[in-house]
């Protein structure tokens, strides 16, 4: 489904004229296989996201390839990028990224409104999904008035709406309680079953990291595979 080959990426810091290139991702090589589980893990700014954003074609690699689907995407220019990730991916954060003045219908439904799909199709589509993650009683709701557990759930069905073979995650319980963290970590098995979602999970938690079909560890910008029980 995805596949890395030798990616390298630094960033620059440092004031104007004194700048240095910090390396943070060191000839990454590995595969996410189709309809697997995957979770990365390690330790604070050890590379996680950035390579995230690189997967998902955020951010141009210093060098190295990506494909999804055998398609090279680390070639795409942003307009190509861009077309891409609405056709293939879905996203989920941490922190939910919710569109305030939306309901929770409204915000699963912007996906489609970006597409171009028409209105019944669109509220036909969101009615049907909301209803199969459990979110019908509160889609009236605006996020303010959505308890944390269930903001994930919309960001869930967000991601979701465009049946993307592909779901990226950046701690994805990382602002949840661990009651709250088993029922989202549930919805995610289950749409991994039923749906073939691919998942991606980035995740400083054991109990995440163990529902993952294969567990990769970022230190010292290399990724080597197992290491669940050590995650941080
Ligand atoms: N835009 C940027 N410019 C300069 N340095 C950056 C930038 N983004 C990230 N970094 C640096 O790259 C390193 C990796 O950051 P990254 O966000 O990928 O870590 P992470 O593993 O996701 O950490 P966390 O678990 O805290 O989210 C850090 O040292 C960070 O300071
Ligand atoms: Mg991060």
């Amino acid at each position: 489904m995805i596949s890395v080959q030798n990616l390298n990426h630094s960033f620059k810091i440092g004031k104007k004229g004194k700048e240095k290139r910090v390396p943070v991702l060191k000839g990454l090589t590995f595969d996410v296989a189709e309809g697997e589980i995957v979770s990365i893990v390690g330790k604070s700014g050890s590379g996680k996201s950035t390579l995230l954003h690189i997967m998902a074609g955020f951010l141009t690699p210093e060098s190295g390839e990506i494909r999804v689907q055998g398609i090279q995407t680390s070639a795409f220019n942003e307009v190509e990028s861009a077309k891409f990730r609405l056709d293939h991916f879905g996203f989920v954060f941490q922190n939910f990224q919710l569109m305030p003045g939306l309901t929770a219908f409204e915000n699963v439904e912007l996906p489609l409104t970006l597409k171009g799909i028409n209105k019944s199709e669109r509220q036909k589509k969101v009615k049907d999904l909301m209803q199969s993650v459990g979110l019908t009683d509160v889609q009236d709701h605006y996020p303010n008035e959505l308890s944390g557990g269930q903001q994930q759930r919309v960001s869930i069905a967000r991601a979701l709406i465009t049946d993307p073979p592909i779901i990226f995650a950046d701690e994805p319980t990382g602002s949840l309680d661990s009651e709250t963290e088993q029922d989202v970590l549930l919805l995610i098995q289950s749409l991994n079953k039923t749906r073939g979602i691919t998942f991606v999970i980035i995740t400083h938690d054991d109990e995440v990291a163990q529902t993952a079909n294969r567990v990769y560890r970022m230190h010292d910008g290399v990724l080597t595979e197992g290491g669940a029980q050590h995650a941080i």
